[in-house]
């Protein structure tokens, strides 16, 4: 009813004091919203700050807005902002206030998706990795640690988001709770209660709160609440009449809302890439608007999951590094044939704003650039891991160890000689996600969640054992979502379980940033052990507007990780694909000094046999044909169980 107030006063007869009144709120007689109390519908897109570098936020809003957008929608990652418990972070690329005035400025308004789970292909659906320091947590429920965590954090996020608030002078018309919530198992009316009213504790009743379903009924019926406006979420090709329909069964009255109309779709690593025709796109928004409905477009950019950010599905599998998404605007914010046929269809429904629409940025292909091995992971722990190794007999979870992404290296000692094929065998497909194994050094090859479950190793009583396990990004969707990373079983060598575990949490991050020693000397027999390489370019002189943006390649590399200057740009694997380049913005670059490049390869450089170096291109390739269904098996064939 709160929402309602201005609509009221109006009728009251003070419309002097209401004209001057900034108000949001739904007008159920007329199922429509009412902005300043006059009928209103949004066409709204998807823009996730964490996937966008900072400095090109207001280019991404600029074009949003020249697309004849009236707001931006956006999720509020929990883990990207409180890394670990009570440690806060809202500054630089994660200024979430900045975006919002930003957005504000350029008359953008604000649908803020607020959490605490947003899924979004994000690790671990935005909920922190340190939540599962109580194992038997039940997320997304009344669990009483869960709703602890869950309290402390709105009460941080949500004092600041009261200011931006439209009727309070910013953007922010509508705040989401949870996310799709109808489909998960948990089914907690108890929990959305308590959501509800945390939020209306600190952003007041006046605010309009909404939830998001997949337009079935059965997702409705556990992911609506009364006192949250109910809206759905159908792709193109989808019967709208049916899927409003379903909305009208939970909201009978009220304006008809489509929270996420798909652009375009996810991508796996190892799947092909995924494409939406712009024709299909254009038509589908064009039917929803006759409708009426108000419309958030997802994702109007997808933008990238830098550092270690992607999320995973169930069965396991990895999203890349890029979330392009096949968005009307790409990866890069370039302008494509897909936003040129979204801006057309808005036309006709409203005035489109004047002005021009900023151009695509200019890409550089920067060239080849030479890379050195500057040591493997074994020999350069002491500058990975200056905490050194914590001891256990049975092996600790990531979460244990309280490292929460990237690697953790395994170590124990061969209990025998294992002169014939000795099965090591994580019980449980207990390797979360993938553990490349050597023993002394010696490459025994990769045990990968749900793919190789078992790998046979040859070795001398007393020789390390060592498991590099990766953390390749948490379960974001589904009833998976509390996925623990490192071996989380025991694992076996023939019938016996191995004991007396050294793990070394690695900050690889730190480590790169202060300079890696080089621990070669000489030795380079052994690259098919992870290792490091570092090289450097300079940013040639001469041309103007330099540095621009660009993207890099890595030919004859197998699977790791770059870091630029000391930024974690992410996973690059183009042995699986589809994407084959990487997205590096121009404000990773300088040209001050030389750009140094770290790059971590895992399973196989191609320094021993061929050219050593990657390529910085001026085109991106997230669609490489690479025969994946032949290739993965391959990758694999060893023992795909
Ligand atoms: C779409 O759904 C409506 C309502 O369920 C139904 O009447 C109509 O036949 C459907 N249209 C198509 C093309 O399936
Ligand atoms: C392992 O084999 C070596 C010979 O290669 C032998 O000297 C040693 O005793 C064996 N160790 C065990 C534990 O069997
Ligand atoms: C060990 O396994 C390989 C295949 O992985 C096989 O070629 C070889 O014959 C096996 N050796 C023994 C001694 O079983
Ligand atoms: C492992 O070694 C055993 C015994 O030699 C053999 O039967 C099996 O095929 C090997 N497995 C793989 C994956 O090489
Ligand atoms: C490993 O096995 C030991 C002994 O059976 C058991 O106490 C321990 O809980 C197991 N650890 C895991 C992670 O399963
Ligand atoms: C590291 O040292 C080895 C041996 O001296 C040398 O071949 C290699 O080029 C060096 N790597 C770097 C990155 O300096
Ligand atoms: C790259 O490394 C060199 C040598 O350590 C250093 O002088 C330079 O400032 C670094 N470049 C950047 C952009 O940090
Ligand atoms: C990948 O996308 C580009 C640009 O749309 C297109 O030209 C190319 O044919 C596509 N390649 C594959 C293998 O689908």
């Amino acid at each position: 009813m709160g929402a309602l107030f201005p609509f009221l006063l109006l009728h009251a007869g003070l419309a002097t004091f209401v004209a001057s009144q900034r108000s949001f709120g739904i007008d159920y007689a007329h199922d429509c919203f009412l902005k300043d109390g006059k009928p209103f519908r949004y066409i709204s897109g998807s823009i996730h700050y964490s996937r966008v570098p900072r400095y090109y936020w207001k280019d991404r809003l600029l074009k949003m807005k020249m697309a004849g957008l009236d707001a931006i929608q956006t999720y509020v990652p929990w883990n990207f902002h409180e890394p670990e418990a009570g440690v806060y972070i809202f500054s630089g690329d994660r200024d979430l206030e900045y975006f919002l005035e930003l957005a504000e400025e350029i008359g953008l308004l604000v649908i803020l998706r607020a959490g605490p789970y947003i899924c979004a292909e994000w690790d671990m659906g935005g909920l922190p990795a340190w939540l599962l320091e109580k194992e038997s947590i039940v997320l997304r429920s009344s669990d009483p640690d869960y709703l602890a965590a869950v309290d402390r954090w709105m009460g941080v996020l949500l004092p600041k988001m009261k200011n931006h608030l439209y009727h309070n002078g910013g953007p922010i018309i509508m705040v989401q709770v949870e996310n799709e919530y109808g489909s998960y198992f948990t089914c907690d009316y108890d929990y959305l209660r308590y959501l509800h009213n945390l939020f209306q504790h600190h952003l007041g009743d006046e605010v309009v709160l909404f939830t998001t379903d997949g337009a079935v009924k059965t997702f409705l019926r556990c992911g609506t609440l009364q006192g949250l406006y109910a809206t759905v979420d159908f792709g193109p090709g989808s019967n709208i009449t049916a899927a409003f329909l379903n909305q009208r069964h939970s909201e009978p009255k009220g304006p008809l809302v489509n929270s996420e109309f798909y652009t375009g779709w996810l991508d796996h690593w190892g799947g092909r890439h995924t494409t939406v025709p712009a024709s299909l796109v254009a038509k589908s928004l064009s039917n929803i608007l006759a409708h009426g409905a108000s419309i958030n477009m997802y994702m109007f950019i997808g933008g990238t999951n830098f550092g270690y950010w992607n999320g995973a599905n169930m069965p396991y599998a990895a999203q890349p590094t890029s979330y392009d998404y096949d968005a009307p605007l790409s990866e890069a914010g370039d302008l494509t044939e897909k936003y040129f046929a979204i801006r057309e269809v808005i036309g006709m429904y409203k005035e489109l704003p004047k002005g021009p629409i900023p151009p695509t940025t200019p890409k550089f292909a920067y060239g080849e650039v030479a890379l050195e091995k500057v040591g493997t992971v074994r020999n350069l722990l002491n500058d990975l891991s200056p905490s050194g190794p914590v001891k256990s007999t049975y092996p600790l979870t990531f979460v244990q160890l309280k490292q929460y992404f990237g690697f953790v290296l395994y170590r124990t000692k061969l209990p025998r000689n294992c002169t014939e094929n000795t099965t090591l065998l994580p019980l449980f497909d207990g390797i979360h996600d993938r553990a490349y194994v050597s023993v002394n050094g010696v490459s025994q090859g990769v045990l990968s969640r749900s793919h190789v479950l078992k790998l046979n190793i040859t070795g001398k009583a007393g020789a390390y054992l060592d498991l590099l396990v990766e953390n390749t990004g948490r379960v974001n969707y589904g009833r998976f979502n509390n996925d623990f990373k490192g071996l989380v079983s025991n694992i076996t060598l023939g019938e016996e379980i191995l004991t007396d575990w050294e793990m070394y949490p690695l900050d690889i991050d730190k480590a790169v940033s202060q300079g890696l020693h080089n621990e070669t000397g000489g030795d380079i027999s052994s690259y098919e052990e992870p290792s490091f390489y570092t090289g450097s370019f300079s940013i040639p002189s001469g041309i103007p507007d330099l540095p621009q943006d660009t993207y890099v390649q890595f030919p004859g590399w197998t699977k790791g990780q770059i870091w630029i200057n000391g930024f974690n740009l992410g996973r690059y694997w183009p042995a699986v694909g589809p994407q084959a380049t990487l997205f590096v913005p121009s404000n990773f670059l300088v040209s001050s000094s030389p750009n140094n490049i770290t790059v971590l390869e895992l399973e196989g450089s191609p320094c021993g046999t061929q050219k050593c170096l990657i390529e910085f291109v001026d085109r991106p390739n997230i669609n490489a044909s690479l025969h994946y269904e032949s290739d993965f098996k391959k990758l694999f064939s060893r023992d795909f169980v």
